[in-house]
């Protein structure tokens, strides 16, 4: 009954969590369901986590926009004898601290994400991530440091600051 109950329980939230704008409310309701997510973090509600057994550690102050984070593989079931639905292969996947992990980013099981990197757009994650390092591509590959791409963001904002509309005087690392 308990677990029939915790069942119908984590639907709701996960119903609320597709609709919900607010992406510190998104995490809250991941973190219910029983996903271990640090302080200050974003999920925005078109991210998709595979599981809820603590299988997924994020850390604090990360942002995940529209990714996919899958810590099971299914593909070999049938050839293990397993059925569809009956528990699959599972690894833990680690986002720590400060990462950002980019719209349509996949990372695959057993992935670990180091502090303060970044996963580009569309890229597939298949083998752990150095701290401060942009990846991108699939699979991900490090393209620079995260020191170097703020570096060429600053260049480029200086030399068309219309790319930045919100104004340059915002942004006070330069
Ligand atoms: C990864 C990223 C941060 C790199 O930024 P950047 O260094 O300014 O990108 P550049 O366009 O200069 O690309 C550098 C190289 O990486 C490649 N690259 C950049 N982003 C890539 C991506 N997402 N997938 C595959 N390759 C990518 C470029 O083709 C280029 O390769 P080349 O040197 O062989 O020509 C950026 O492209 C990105 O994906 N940002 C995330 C955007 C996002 O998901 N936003 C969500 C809403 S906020």
């Amino acid at each position: 009954m308990r677990t029939m109950i915790r069942r119908v329980r984590n639907i709701l939230l996960s119903l609320i969590s597709k609709v919900s704008p607010d992406p510190y409310l998104v995490a809250e309701l991941w973190r219910k369901q029983g996903v271990k997510i640090g302080t200050g973090t974003c999920v925005y509600r078109d991210v998709v986590l595979s599981d809820t057994n603590g299988l997924i550690q994020i850390g604090n102050n990360c942002v995940l926009t529209g990714c996919a984070v899958i810590a099971h593989d299914a593909s070999t079931n049938k050839m293990l004898g397993l059925k569809y639905g009956e528990p699959s292969p599972s690894q833990i996947v680690t986002i720590e601290d400060d990462c950002f992990i980019g719209y349509h980013a996949i990372i695959l099981m057993g992935v670990k994400i180091g502090k303060g990197s970044i996963v580009g757009a569309g890229s597939v994650v298949t083998r752990d991530v150095p701290s401060d390092s942009v990846v991108s591509g699939n699979p991900a590959k490090v393209i620079c440091t995260v020191a170097e791409l703020v570096e060429k963001r600053i260049q480029l904002i200086k030399s068309h600051p219309e790319i930045f509309p919100a104004g340059i005087e915002k942004l006070t690392a330069l």
